[in-house]
C-alpha cells in the first residue's frame, strides 16, 4: 500500500505526523494514540474545506502564514465548557481562597485582587469566578478586581468578549445569580456591564511565556490534560512563579501535579484539591510543605 493511501486522500501517515509536530510544538497539545482519530478527521476536514489537495500544501501554509496555521489549529481545540463547571472548586474559591485573600489585602492600597484563567474557552470560567467574587467577596466592589483570562483560540475568546449565553452553558446558574448578574438579548443572557468591566480577554499561547506580573490565583482547568508530561511540568513551574506567596492554583478533577518538582502545598477539600505556594516563611518549615503531592 503506497502511503498515500493511508489515513485519507490526498494525506499521508507521515504528512499527519509532521502536522502533529507542528501543533504539539507551538502549543503543547499532544494528539496521542486516544485522540489519533479526533485528530486525522479534523484535519481530513481542513483540507477539504480549504480545497487543498495534498497534505504537503497545507503544511506549506501552516509554515508560512500564522494565520494558516492558526486556521486549522481552531478545528482541533476542545472547548467544552459550562458556568460553575465544577462546584466544589467555587466553592473552595469562595470559602477559603477569598476569605483568606480578604485578610491578607484587605489594608493594602490600593486593594487589587488577580486572578488569572488559563484556558479560559467561551468565558464561562472566568465569569464563574467574577460572580463568585461579585456573591461573596465583603465589600466587593471597594476592591479592583483584575480576571484576565485567556485562550490560545481567537474564535473562543470574540464569543466571551460578547458575554451571551445560553441552554447548557448556564445550566448551573442559579435563578438568583441569572437575575442578578444577566440581562435577557438575543440570542440568551448577557452578562450584565458590572461583571464584564471585571474580566480582560487575550489571546494568548501557554507554550510561550509572557510576563503577567503576579497573581493572586489561577485557574488553569481541563487544559494542561491535552500536553505533553514535560510541556505540563514547564507550565506549572511558571504557574508557581507568577503565583503570589499563599496564592492559589486550580487544576482539573482529572489533572494532578504529583511528581512535579514545586513546592505547592496540596489541600483537600471535598471533592476539590487546591494548590497552595507557600509563603517564604512556610519554606523555611518544610515539614508544612508538601512537594508537588496531590
Ligand atoms: C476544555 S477547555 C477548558 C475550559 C475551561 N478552563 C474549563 O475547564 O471549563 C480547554 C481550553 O484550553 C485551550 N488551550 C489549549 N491549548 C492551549 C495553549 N497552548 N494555550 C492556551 N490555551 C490553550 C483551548 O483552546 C480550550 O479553550
Amino acid at each position: 500500500m503506497s502511503e498515500r493511501q493511508g489515513p485519507g486522500h490526498g494525506l499521508s501517515e507521515h504528512e499527519l505526523s509532521e502536522i502533529r509536530m507542528l501543533i504539539e510544538e507551538r502549543t503543547g497539545i499532544c494528539f496521542d494514540e486516544s485522540r489519533e482519530r479526533f485528530f486525522s478527521t479534523r484535519v481530513r476536514e481542513h483540507l477539504r474545506a480549504k480545497g487543498l489537495p495534498h497534505g504537503t500544501d497545507l503544511l506549506r501554509n501552516m509554515r508560512k502564514s500564522n494565520v494558516e496555521y492558526e486556521a486549522l489549529l481552531e478545528r482541533l481545540l476542545t472547548q467544552e465548557t459550562s458556568f460553575f463547571r465544577y462546584p466544589g472548586v467555587y466553592e473552595a474559591f469562595e470559602k477559603r481562597v477569598l476569605p483568606e485573600l480578604h485578610v491578607k489585602k484587605f489594608w493594602k492600597n490600593p486593594r487589587t485582587l488577580r486572578i488569572w484563567s488559563a484556558g479560559c474557552s467561551t468565558g464561562e470560567e472566568p465569569y464563574s469566578i467574577a460572580i463568585t467574587i461579585a456573591d461573596s467577596l465583603s465589600f466587593a466592589d471597594s476592591w479592583n478586581v483584575e480576571i484576565l483570562a485567556t485562550d490560545v483560540g481567537r474564535q473562543a475568546l470574540k464569543q466571551a468578549e460578547r458575554g451571551v449565553y445560553a441552554g447548557r452553558s448556564i445550566g448551573s446558574v442559579s435563578e438568583k445569580q441569572l437575575a442578578n448578574h444577566f440581562s435577557a438579548v438575543e440570542g440568551g443572557q448577557q452578562l450584565k456591564p458590572r461583571l464584564r468591566k471585571m474580566v480582560s480577554f487575550a489571546q494568548m499561547n501557554l507554550a510561550s511565556p509572557v510576563y503577567l506580573g503576579r497573581m493572586d490565583a489561577i485557574f488553569c482547568m481541563n487544559v494542561l490534560i491535552y500536553f505533553s508530561e514535560e510541556r505540563r511540568r514547564t507550565v506549572v513551574q511558571r504557574f508557581y512563579e507568577t503565583l503570589e506567596p499563599g496564592g492559589y492554583l486550580f487544576l482539573g478533577h482529572s489533572e494532578s501535579i504529583s511528581k512535579m518538582p514545586v513546592k505547592f502545598q496540596a489541600i483537600v477539600l471535598n471533592d476539590c484539591i487546591l494548590y497552595r505556594k507557600p509563603t517564604a516563611g512556610e519554606l523555611l518549615k518544610p515539614e508544612l510543605v508538601t512537594e508537588g503531592r496531590a
